[in-house]
């Protein structure tokens, strides 16, 4: 069976709706109650970090990044990333990751900071942050607590994690 062709895309005003109802989707009402994603409600995201894969005009799977301060150290906080079920296995996820870790890599951050699933993100060189290194405003399972060093800066990034409106510019 051919796989679907992706085209990925900054994301647009045009894609929020079709964004927040893939959320609803994939992570339900809970979703807001999630410490990540407290963290990021009083910054949102960053323009030049949200992209869109699209297939024939349909939304297929999107990709957030929120700006935060992990100590002094300015990072990013990744998500959510999710995929439409129709389209699950058949590498948007992938896509999506590697066009927002390669964006974030030409930006003035240390590292990438997530809260998910080890075995899948591990393909992307995350790491689990060391117990007790970091913490956030909430509860977080500490073994889905991953970090993608992107600087030797990165060392410094220990201790609360935070929304940084600074970086919004
Ligand atoms: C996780 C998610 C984004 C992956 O998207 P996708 O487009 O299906 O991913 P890809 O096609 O790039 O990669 C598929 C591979 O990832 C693996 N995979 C998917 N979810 C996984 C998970 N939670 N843990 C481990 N591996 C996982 C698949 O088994 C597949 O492996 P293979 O390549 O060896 O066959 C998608 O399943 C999704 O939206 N899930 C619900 C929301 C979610 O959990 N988001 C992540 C937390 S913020």
């Amino acid at each position: 069976m051919c796989q679907p062709e992706f085209q990925l895309q900054p994301e647009l005003p045009l894609h929020f709706d079709a964004i927040e109802h893939l959320h609803e989707e994939a992570f339900g009402p809970g979703r807001f109650a999630r410490t990540a994603f407290r963290v990021r409600e009083s910054v949102g995201s960053l323009p030049q970090l949200s992209f869109v894969a699209l297939n024939q005009g349909h939304l297929a799977g999107s990709v957030r990044l929120s700006p935060v301060r992990i100590g002094a150290c300015k990072a990013l906080l990744l998500g959510p990333l999710a995929v439409h079920p129709a389209f699950k296995h058949k590498g948007a996820g992938g896509l999506l990751m590697k066009k927002a870790i390669e964006t974030a890599k030409n930006l003035p951050f240390c590292a990438i900071l997530l809260v998910g699933d080890y075995d899948y993100y591990k393909r992307f060189g995350f790491e689990r942050v060391p117990m007790g290194s970091m913490s956030l405003p909430g509860p977080v399972d500490p073994a889905r607590l991953l970090l993608l060093p992107l600087r030797e800066e990165v060392e410094a990034c220990k201790g609360l994690v935070r929304a940084d409106p600074s970086a919004l510019g």
